[in-house]
């Protein structure tokens, strides 16, 4: 099978539409737009890659582990550690009044406490700090917050679920409210009405190194904490509130993390705070690594959420008006869940031109882990919502799903405006569809599954389209910025230092290729240091899938001021002017001259031109007004598509997805085989939350899915044998970096159509029922019984027939071939 298309081939078809050079500011040399491997893979595979975890520890390391509480809500009574302290190896334990600054770690609002004091808002909320001789031995010490007399509680009653804290008006931030015309009355006016629910769960980062920091005090009263953080400058920050300092005593560095996702954008904190605390009262160098059943108790995940909604529209499946109300579980904190709220708000048109719209999100306030960016950033939860009500609208209609979203796509010149006021100005929706449907034969293969269904009473298929649009750019402006420092050493080779994190997702390389393109230099010749406070100051995390468009500019910036200062000396030494200087394959260029990089960079030095540039860069376009919900918080938008085809065993509920065709659209891509890495891992990630990741937490409020035996997360085996992934040609219109776009997180969104391909499975096993599949998300064998008795007992010839439990006594006699089919 064709598992994927050959990047070299999506290389050959992008140069083709080699743009105009003097429109990018840099011309295009091979370094740049090449699919180059990662450019820590050889390290990834061999174990080379260095993580903290990984850095040689200096003698007179500590360990810190956490003492965690056991109630979901209580109040402390008391706190009484000698146990702690006499456990074997113990050094010291921290508590709350240990802290000499600030007790913070939330990164908008300050409620979030690193060390609870007085009352515990979740069940594995950190009461305590334990340092001890090995990291073991810390772990043992912790342990010990699970009997009375070291921590006595008073239980008080929790609040757990989206409903209860809704029903309760329990929020950690006031509710956002975008209308734009007149919904109610469109609706009540409109030819056809639906009005449901739908839930969706949350999801965990399971990022493969797990939270992790080691502090280091340094001379002269500074602490140098390496951190697996998005965030080093707010890492930075907290630290230094924490411990009554200024900034600059701080100083954080990340080389890479092993993974992400949003979970180490603000809640890596904890974890550094607790790490400089301990260097700083013992004055030994401390290392905090959080066992992974600890990072799942201790962490938040990705919002689950809860919707209510209700639409109007013609017959040809048009939204005349639509009402969504999005209720998401913060946890106990507000954390970044006011940004996550605002965008899953922006998210909830997706592809689709909505006159008169109302979306409400609430932030709802439980004693649970406090929810916090995870790919996607609330977008995904978003838009779920409108996919599944087009879905739901287009089963009404007895219509393809497909022609009901066509109808309601954005339009060109009009229909192109979003709820929240933003013209969508580049749009490819249509084409890129077209181009999909051709390549996936969509039309042909969904006329097929009705044949396969009639003939298949227990296996049955579905197939689904979904489209994407997702705005790049943090929807706080002033996130928009970043910086980089570019070095010229005398031998030509060249050092980048900029304020982007590495996670996996190749910002570094693709930073690499834009200096090096910069240059005219081959790769090779460039080197992409640790991520240090101390180098680029006051960066944003690297998120909202921003880290190349706005580090690459930053690190462009400083490239072409030493390039500017390289072409005038040439040009005063060769003749020419400085315009007219080229730099190609190693070589500077001036006047009939060439002369190697490396010699003239060294001659440079000798006439005492600047080598090294600081390079700034701070998105253009980008505003927004977060008390009416208005304004042009999106630079420019992604978008993609996808079809997926599943089997579902009707019996037992497994399914597979047998087949996904994914166009997406990386603009022109500065390195199509690290954009087609994230394309594939965003929709296996996406499918992965919608099908068989599933949070679950005791009557009590413990989460009971705290590992990989019972959290399940995709695994290669999940990946479907036919998997068609292309990159679809598309300059960006907005002059971005080698007019790319960011590919992070919008092709996450591409894997609704493995869910709703499930759903449509489900809808062929009871044609007649004439109502979507209720079908909540995640999709576990579980949910796909329930939807399937759901429906059953909505069908005009099944009712009655189906609630007989799980023994599925309704459904048709099974034919001894079909009993033999496998789901494969
Ligand atoms: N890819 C890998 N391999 N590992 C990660 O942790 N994080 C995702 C995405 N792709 C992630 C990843 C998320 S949540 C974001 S916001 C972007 O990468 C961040 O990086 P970028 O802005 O450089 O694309
Ligand atoms: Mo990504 S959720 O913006 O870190």
């Amino acid at each position: 099978m064709n598992r994927r298309s050959d990047p070299i081939a999506t290389h050959a078809t992008q140069s083709i539409h080699s743009t105009d050079p003097a429109r990018e500011g840099v011309a295009a040399p091979p370094a740049l737009g090449a699919p180059l491997p990662h450019e820590s893979a050889d390290l990834h595979v061999s174990g080379e890659a260095r993580y903290i975890d990984d850095i040689p520890e200096l003698h007179g390391t500590l360990h810190a582990a956490l003492g965690l509480s056991r109630h979901a809500r209580a109040r402390i009574v008391s706190l009484d550690l000698r146990r702690v302290r006499e456990a074997p190896g113990v050094i010291a334990v921290l508590s709350a009044a240990d802290i000499p600054g600030e007790n913070n770690c939330g990164p908008v609002l300050h409620d979030d406490p690193v060390l609870a004091h007085d009352e515990v808002q979740y069940l594995g909320q950190p009461v305590f700090a334990v340092v001890a001789t090995s990291h073991d031995l810390a772990r043992r010490a912790a342990a010990l917050a699970a009997s009375d007399d070291v921590v006595r509680y008073e239980p008080l009653e929790p609040v757990l679920s989206v409903a209860e804290a809704k029903a309760m008006q329990h929020y950690v931030l006031p509710p956002l409210r975008l209308t734009r015309g007149k919904p109610a009355q469109r609706i009540a006016a409109a030819p056809h009405r639906i009005a449901g629910t739908f839930e969706v769960g949350g999801q965990e980062q399971f990022y493969l190194e797990g939270q992790i920091a080691y502090a280091l005090p340094q001379e002269q009263g500074g602490m140098l904490i390496h951190s697996s953080t998005q965030h080093p400058s707010e890492m930075q920050q907290v630290v230094a509130h924490l411990l009554d300092w200024p900034a600059h005593r701080v100083a954080c560095e990340c080389r890479r993390m092993g993974g992400g996702f949003g979970g180490k954008e603000s809640q890596s904190a904890l974890f550094a705070c607790v790490a400089a605390l301990a260097a700083l009262k013992t004055g030994h160098p401390v290392k905090l690594r959080a066992d992974r059943d600890d990072d799942f108790m201790i962490t938040g995940k990705r919002h689950d959420a809860e919707y209510e909604y209700e639409a109007g529209f013609d017959d040809d499946g048009r939204l005349l008006g639509a009402r969504v109300e999005i209720a998401l579980r913060a946890g106990y904190s507000a954390d970044l869940s006011g940004a996550v709220a605002t965008r899953a708000v922006c998210h909830v048109d997706n592809a689709y031109y909505l006159s008169d719209v109302e979306i409400v999100a609430l932030c709802c306030k439980t004693n649970t882990q406090s929810n916090t960016a995870f790919r996607g950033f609330g977008g995904p939860q978003g838009a779920l919502v409108m996919e599944v009500m087009l879905d739901a609208i287009a089963r009404r209609l007895n219509r393809d799903p497909l022609d009901v979203r066509r109808v309601n796509y954005y339009g060109i010149g009009e229909r192109d405006v979003t709820p929240y006021g933003q013209h969508v100005e580049d749009n490819v929706l249509a084409p890129l569809t077209d181009d999909l449907l051709a390549s996936s034969r969509y039309a042909e293969r969904r006329a097929a599954l009705v044949d396969y269904n009639r003939a298949s009473p227990v296996l049955k298929r579905g197939i689904a389209i979904t489209p994407v649009k997702f705005g790049i750019s943090f929807n706080v402006p002033h996130l928009n910025q970043a910086g980089a420092l570019v070095h010229v050493y005398r031998d030509g080779s060249v050092l980048v230092n900029h304020g982007g994190t590495e996670m996996g997702q190749g910002v570094n390389t693709k930073v690499a290729q834009v200096v090096a393109g910069a240059f005219g230099l081959p790769l090779e010749r460039v080197r992409v240091s640790a991520t240090d406070t101390a180098k680029v100051a006051n960066t944003s995390a690297t998120a909202a899938s921003t880290g190349s468009d706005l580090n690459g500019k930053a690190a462009e910036d400083a490239a072409l001021t030493i390039r500017n200062r390289l072409a005038s000396l040439a040009a005063a030494e060769y003749g020419g002017t400085p315009d007219g200087v080229a730099f190609e394959n190693g070589a500077v260029r001036a006047n009939g001259v060439s002369i190697a990089f490396a010699q003239f960079v060294e001659l440079a030095y000798l006439k005492r031109v600047q080598l090294w540039s600081d390079g700034f860069y701070a998105t253009p376009k980008v505003h927004w007004d977060a008390r009416t919900l208005t304004g042009h918080p999106f630079y420019y938008f992604a978008y993609g598509a996808a079809v997926s085809e599943v089997v579902v065993d009707t019996l037992t509920g497994e399914w597979k997805l047998v087949r996904a065709d994914v166009l997406h659209d990386a603009g022109r891509s500065i390195n199509p085989a690290i954009d087609m890495g994230q394309v594939e891992g965003a929709f296996i990630q996406g499918m992965g939350w919608l099908t068989t990741e599933e949070l679950w937490w005791s009557n009590d409020g413990r989460l009971m899915t705290h590992a990989p035996s019972t959290y399940k997360i995709p695994a290669i085996s999940d990946t479907p044998a036919a998997f068609n992934v292309r990159l679809y040609r598309n300059d960006n219109a907005e002059p971005t970096v080698f007019r790319s776009k960011a590919v992070g997180e919008p092709p996450l969104l591409l894997a609704f159509s493995v869910f709703l391909a499930i759903r449509d499975a489900i809808g062929a096993a009871v044609p007649e029922a004439r109502e979507a599949a209720p079908l909540r998300a995640p999709a576990t064998p579980e949910a796909i019984l329930d939807a399937l008795d759901a429906l059953r007992a909505l069908s005009p010839t099944q009712a009655g027939t189906s609630a007989a439990g799980r023994g599925h006594a309704d459904l048709p006699a099974v034919p001894a071939a079909a009993r033999n089919q496998k789901v494969d």
